[in-house]
């Protein structure tokens, strides 16, 4: 081939790869052998896609906060509070930083009844299980889109399970503040901030390959979500219980 038509293609390839701002640093990559990652499907995403060191190791309030506000366009003010919290757990000595595998630490936010782990006296709670996503799976992403009642309705099952495996089972309104907070991120990330009906497509490809789908259509949303719109959310799902 010529020379000039393999750069023309080359250009026009790389062209399709940065489809999205920025592309050329955050292309969705997997963990290494030495980087570590949470529970959290969310941080491992954006450290797949280097919004977060991709390392996932000496991780600062600072870069967590930047980090989601670049990708996501939550309000920093909601989310530094629970970065803070999340340092708590740190193991790595170097004050305000965490290794994202320390957040795995039961009981800091880590709680049973996780949509895609292990409940902690039952195994792995770190990693995604997709024995334990299964069923969810099935009643989240029976619709295009996951309305607040199927939000809850897949929660709800979830909790009904993971109380019946686990005699340990530990879920006061502490943690299930914390879920409910987790569905309606999912919700407003990869739906409406107020109404919710994230697209499944999106919510499944998410928490599965820890990515984010700007190939299918995902971008960063154009408001930025209000901790007022997370609090409202995650109040209507469990009403809707
Ligand atoms: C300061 C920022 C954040 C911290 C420290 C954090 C930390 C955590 C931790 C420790 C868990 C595990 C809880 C469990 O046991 O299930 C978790 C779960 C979760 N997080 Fe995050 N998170 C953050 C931001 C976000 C954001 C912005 C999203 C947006 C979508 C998100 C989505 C989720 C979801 C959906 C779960 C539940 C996963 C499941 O049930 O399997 N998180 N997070
Ligand atoms: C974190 O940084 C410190 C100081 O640079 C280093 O000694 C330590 O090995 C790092 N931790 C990890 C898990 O990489
Ligand atoms: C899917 O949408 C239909 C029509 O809006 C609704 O009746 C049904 O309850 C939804 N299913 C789930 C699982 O949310
Ligand atoms: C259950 O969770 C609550 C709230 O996080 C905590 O205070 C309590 O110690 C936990 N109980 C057990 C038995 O782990």
């Amino acid at each position: 081939m010529h020379l000039k038509a393999a750069l023309s293609i080359a250009a026009l390839s790389s062209g399709v790869v940065n489809a999205f701002p920025g592309a050329s640093d955050h292309h969705h990559q997997k963990p290494g052998p030495g980087d570590y990652r949470s529970p959290c499907p969310m941080l491992n995403t954006l450290a797949n896609h280097n919004y977060i060191p991709r390392s996932g190791r000496n991780i600062s309030i600072d870069q967590i906060v930047n980090g989601i506000d670049e990708a996501l366009n939550l309000e920093p003010a909601g989310i530094r509070p629970v970065a803070e919290l999340a340092s708590t757990t740190s193991t790595t000595g170097i004050p305000g930083t965490m290794n994202l595998n320390d957040l795995a630490k039961h009981g800091v936010i880590e709680h049973d009844g996780s949509l895609s782990r292990q409940d902690v006296s039952l195994g792995d709670n770190l990693n995604f299980d997709p024995k334990i996503f299964a069923p969810v799976a099935e009643i989240l992403f029976a619709n295009e889109t996951i309305s607040i009642a199927t939000a809850a309705q897949a929660r709800g099952a979830r909790l009904l399970a993971a109380a019946a495996a686990n005699p340990q089972f530990n879920f006061t309104a502490r943690e299930d503040g914390f879920s409910l907070l987790e569905a309606a991120l999912i919700l407003s990330v990869f739906g409406d901030r107020v109404e919710g009906n994230a697209k499944s497509k999106w919510v499944d490809i998410f928490f599965r390959e820890e990515r984010l789908p700007y190939k299918e259509g995902f971008r960063r949303p154009a408001e930025t979500i209000l901790a007022a719109d997370i609090r409202s959310l995650s109040a209507r799902v469990g009403q809707a219980a």
